[in-house]
Parts: structure tokens; sequence; C-alpha cells
């Protein structure tokens, strides 16, 4: 199975939602049936992608949604010019855990930058690209809160906060909602029945 199709897949959902673990099976299943492939996320990805993944995501830096919404969208870029497009010019599907998503629902939405602007913005900047499917993983708010208890390393959105999760769960079924490229998965099914479903879809698409 070579990836004629430009396939591009993205990870999406809330805190503690499961989907790096989700990841990892899938490139499992990757990996043992030889079929190309690259495991990548956001912010990060590249060398100054993860350099600023530490500068965006530090708790002690007093950074603006606007400065933020800056740094994201050039370690973006980085990314897409630097890894994913090779990638996928070598015929590789590529999975990354976050993308533009992220960007328009965190900064956008719940960060008050403006949804609006934010899409604008990665139109203008980033030529609108987006994956070709995003698996969106949703589940409640006080079901992340009970997993991000048991996180260690916390970043600067793991905070137990009810009212931020929830925004984020709202902004992700708005910007899904009608949207073909949103395949939606109740993050609160079994890992293996998640993972089935994940790997039958992207066997779909790559047929
Ligand atoms: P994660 O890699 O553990 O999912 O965490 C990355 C964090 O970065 C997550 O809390 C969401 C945040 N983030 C944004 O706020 N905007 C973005 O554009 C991206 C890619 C991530």
């Amino acid at each position: 199975m070579k990836n004629n199709k430009n396939l591009f897949v993205s990870f999406e959902g809330p805190e503690a939602s499961g989907k790096s673990s989700q990841i990892k099976l899938l490139a499992k299943y990757l990996k043992k049936n030889k079929i190309p492939h690259i495991i990548t996320r956001e912010p990060g990805g590249t060398n100054i992608g993860e350099k600023l993944r530490k500068i965006i995501l530090d708790k002690k830096e007093n950074i603006s949604p606007s400065e933020e919404i800056l740094l994201l969208m050039s370690a973006r870029l980085n990314h897409i010019n630097n890894i994913i497009l090779p990638a996928l010019k070598k015929g590789k599907i590529v999975i990354c855990d976050r993308f533009a998503d992220s960007t328009f629902v965190y900064q956008g939405y719940v960060n008050n930058f403006g949804l609006s602007k934010t899409l604008d913005l990665h139109k203008k900047l980033l030529n609108n690209f987006l994956p070709t499917k995003t698996f969106l993983f949703i589940l409640n708010s006080n079901e992340i809160n009970r997993r991000l208890k048991l996180r260690k390393n916390k970043n600067k959105y793991d905070k137990i906060d009810k009212d931020f999760h929830n925004k984020v769960i709202r902004g992700y079924k708005k910007i899904s909602k009608n949207n073909k490229r949103f395949y939606t998965i109740d993050a609160t099914q079994s890992i293996n029945s998640i993972n089935e479903r994940i790997i039958k879809e992207i066997i779909k698409l790559n047929d």
C-alpha cells in the first residue's frame, strides 16, 4: 500500500483525549505492514518547531494571543516546508499530532483571538494547507480532569479547569460541524476499538 493520495492525517482533541496513544498504535500497525509513513507533531516537528514549542507551552512565559498565534504559524510553515511536503512527495502517509485546527480552537476560539480572524490568517499565511482527514477525539470535561490528575508533567493547557476544557470541546464541535474532513471519535470507547476504527478509515482513504 503506497500513499499515492497525498494522505495527510491529523489527530485533534482536548487535553488527555488519548490521541497520542492512538497515534502510537497506528504507527505500530503501519510499521508492521511496511506502509511508508512519518509521525510528527505540533507545535514541533522540526528543530525550530520544537524550540518554539518550549516557548509556547512554557507556563512562565508571558505571551499575548497574537504573539502566540504568529509563533505557532511560523513553526507550522517551517514544519510544512521541511517535513510534511517532502514526506508526502516521497509517497509517505503523514500522521500529525495536532495541526491547524488546534490553533483555530485554542487561540482563535478559546483565547479570544477570534475564529474567523484565525481562519483568515491561515488562508493568507499558510495557503489554507489542511489535512486530508482529521480524527477528532471528544470526551467530557469531567473525564478530562480525571485523566489530567493522573498526569505528571503538565503543560500550560493541562490545567484542571472545567470551563476551559468545555470551551475547547465547544470550539472543536463548532469547527467540525458539517465538515466531512473530520472523523469524530468518542474517546471513552476502548483503546482497541478506537484503534480498529482508525485503521479501517486509513485503509479506506489509501485504497
Ligand atoms: P499536546 O501535544 O500534549 O496535545 O499539547 C500541546 C498543547 O499545545 C495543547 O494544550 C494545545 C496547545 N496548542 C495550541 O494551543 N495551539 C496550537 O496550534 C497547537 C498545535 C497546540
